[in-house]
């Protein structure tokens, strides 16, 4: 008898790969324990979770689900093949089956580490992901990607691994650090501005609650960012399309972070908000993104404390090398995502590499 029906999700992924609802409520990790004792029958349920993100619901999760726990180091260092194996390890020791559940408790680091474990133990078991920072809520924990990193690169040993359900508790972002949430608020403002013009204007109107995180204005804008995700990946999500936009500010943020060596003093959306401003000067210089929309994003990010310059020293040569070296660039050459408007975006748009190079300078 299936329980699904019970969480009145708002939101569902509706997808090749599968459905699964997605649970946006204060009080939701409360209700994880119970749906995985009611979904695991007899067989072992095992959390991971992060030193921290044990303290926050991990230990609390296991103890009403009756699972397994196990902890990481915080921190990208354990988004590892050593960790996926200490993991591995530690859930054939614990006797975990094919009936088996995975529980990932935390940040996107413990989201794809786990998820990683849960599609290659056993040749797959089943996965529930109940993020705890922003960037966690509205990004990693929907849409299936997990992977790990290798010192070649990152995210290279991954799979496709969408979830049962995902539990998102917006109560537990309370004690996420500043630069986590501000963090986090680059991909908000990121899908506000390629899908959502009205997310938006909730930006530019509650940023005072919102900053201070506010319970009820916080969930608002979660669920908002989050149905952006949802109906992108239930329409597309292989990528073969659609699902690029959500990539907007990406490509030079992925080449920023890469070389500056994945510094501790740079944050995804601090590297996202960067990338963000480079992609609209260039969207504006090829005719795509109106000069309004560039000032409206930049005021939007200026407004959370989002950079429009990197705060870590790159060479601009470097940078382009970097950008030329990403996964998803093909044969060299780089398909940007530029917003035609407030809430819209295209993809796939070639922009002549001294073109590139001059927004780069800007930005560095
Ligand atoms: N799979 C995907 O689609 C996808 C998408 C975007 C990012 N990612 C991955 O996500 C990772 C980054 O995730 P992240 O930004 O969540 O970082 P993270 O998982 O490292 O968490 C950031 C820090 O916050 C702590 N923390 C987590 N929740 C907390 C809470 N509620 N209160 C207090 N502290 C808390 C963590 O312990 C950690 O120290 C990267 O590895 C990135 O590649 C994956
Ligand atoms: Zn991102």
């Amino acid at each position: 008898v299936s329980t699904e029906v019970d969480l009145v999700p708002e939101l569902r992924v509706e997808a090749g790969s599968g459905s699964y609802p997605v649970l946006i409520e204060l009080g939701a990790v409360d209700r994880v324990g119970e749906w995985l004792r009611q979904h695991a029958g007899g067989s072992k349920v095992m959390v991971v979770c992060d030193a921290n993100t044990a303290a926050v619901a991990g230990e609390r999760v296991a103890e009403a689900a009756r699972a397994e726990i196990h902890t990481v180091p915080p921190g990208e260092q354990s988004k590892d093949v050593p960790h996926l194996e200490e993991l591995s390890r530690a859930a054939a020791r614990a006797g975990l089956d094919r009936g088996s559940i995975i529980v990932a408790v935390g940040g996107g680091v413990v989201g794809d580490l786990a998820g990683t474990l849960a599609a290659t133990y056993l040749r797959g078991v089943r996965l529930v992901q109940v993020p705890t920072t922003l960037l966690a809520m509205v990004d990693s924990s929907i849409g299936g990607k997990v992977a790990v990193n290798l010192d070649e690169g990152k995210n290279l040993v991954g799979a496709f691994k969408p979830p049962q359900a995902v539990f998102i508790d917006p109560g537990l972002l309370i004690d996420l650090p500043v630069r986590e949430f501000v963090s986090g608020m680059a991909e908000v403002i990121k899908s506000g501005l390629i899908a959502d013009a009205e997310l938006c204007t909730m930006l530019h109107n509650a940023r005072v609650e919102l900053q201070q995180r506010r319970p009820d204005v916080v969930t608002d804008v979660i669920t908002r960012t989050c149905a952006v995700k949802v109906g992108v990946v239930s329409r597309d999500e292989t990528e073969t399309g659609e699902r690029a936009i959500l990539n907007y500010g990406h490509t030079f943020a992925h080449a920023l972070e890469a070389a500056s060596g994945y510094s501790p003093a740079l944050t995804h959306g601090e590297a996202v908000s960067v990338g963000m401003g480079v992609a609209a000067r260039l969207g504006q210089a090829s005719g795509v993104t109106p000069s309004d929309v560039v000032e409206l994003q930049a005021h939007l990010l200026a407004a959370y404390g989002l950079p429009s310059r990197s705060p870590v020293e790159v060479a601009t040569d470097e940078l382009i090398g970097a950008m030329a070296h990403d996964k998803k660039a093909r044969a060299g050459e780089v398909g940007w995502v530029f917003l035609e408007a407030v809430g819209r975006a295209s993809w796939g748009h070639a922009v002549a590499i001294e073109h590139v190079r001059d927004a780069v300078e800007t930005a560095l």
